[in-house]
């Protein structure tokens, strides 16, 4: 049976939707069949496609997403994927008290899958200029790719 991954940030419409793009393409060119999809902690863009700076960073790194929608997490994830991956501390603490008793998912933080980075905030491009992204689908790739091998090895 595949395995699955759910990343999750604030909105859904910058960071997890590029962490969800990076994690499909690295296993898409590996070979591995992964269920990949992302979700917001809140509800502030639910049903939009990600910001246009997502779209466009993906775009020029060769990953259409504009297809995505928003959604936000629910207690059903926590049976429904094998992880549940937060892109920041934040995020991990929300997640961590919606935990239901029921849960299956394996919970944890990006960078924590990355190398010298253990504990690290992906940071969140928003509120800040276009480079920001650049920056975020730098940092989701990076970890795109030992998210994929330890999933090999899991
Ligand atoms: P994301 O970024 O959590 O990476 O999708 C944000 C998107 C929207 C907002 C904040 C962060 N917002 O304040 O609406």
């Amino acid at each position: 049976m595949s395995q699955s991954v759910l990343f999750v940030c604030l909105g859904n419409i910058c960071r997890s939707p590029l962490a969800e793009a990076a994690l499909r393409h690295e296993c898409a060119n590996s070979g591995m069949n992964v269920i990949v999809d992302s979700a917001g902690t809140s509800d502030w863009h639910v049903g939009q496609p990600p910001d246009e700076r997502t779209v466009a960073v993906a775009a020029r790194n060769g990953v259409d997403v504009s297809h995505l929608r928003a959604r936000q997490v629910t207690t059903s994830d926590f049976r429904d994927f094998d992880h549940i991956i937060a892109l920041d501390n934040q995020n991990l603490r929300d997640l961590e008290a919606m935990r239901p008793e029921s849960a299956i998912s394996k919970l944890s933080l990006l960078f924590d899958h990355v190398a010298g980075r253990a504990g690290e905030d992906v940071t969140d491009p928003y509120y800040g200029a276009e480079e920001g992204f650049d920056q975020t689908w730098g940092e989701v790739t990076e970890a795109a790719k030992t998210i994929r091998k330890w999933l090999e090895t899991s």
